[in-house]
């Protein structure tokens, strides 16, 4: 799956969420919590790794699973927890 890093906290552009083709990008813009959320999770168990969103994000947050910078590591893992609750 794919993972969204750091940048996107404070940026939440939401361009992602409107080129991936099975919409697991959370919270959208018209969901509830949006405006609390600190930034988009992408769902691992949805996402079918097609690439769309990489390109579609103005401040390079999200990364193949195996790319994600080692300083942002944790963000796959946070990403799992979100869509546990
Ligand atoms: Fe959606 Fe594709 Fe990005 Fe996965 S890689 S979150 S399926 S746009
Ligand atoms: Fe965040 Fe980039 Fe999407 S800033 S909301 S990952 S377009």
């Amino acid at each position: 799956a794919y993972v969204i890093a750091e940048p996107c906290i404070g940026t939440k552009d939401s361009s992602c969420t409107e080129v991936c083709p099975v919409d697991c990008i959370h919270p959208t813009p018209d969901e509830p919590d949006y405006d609390a959320a600190t930034q988009l999770f992408i769902d691992p168990d949805e996402c079918i790794d097609c690439d769309a969103c990489v390109e579609a994000c103005p401040v390079d947050a999200i990364f193949a699973e195996d790319q994600v910078p080692e300083e942002w590591s944790a963000f796959a893992e946070k990403a799992v927890t979100y869509f546990a609750n």
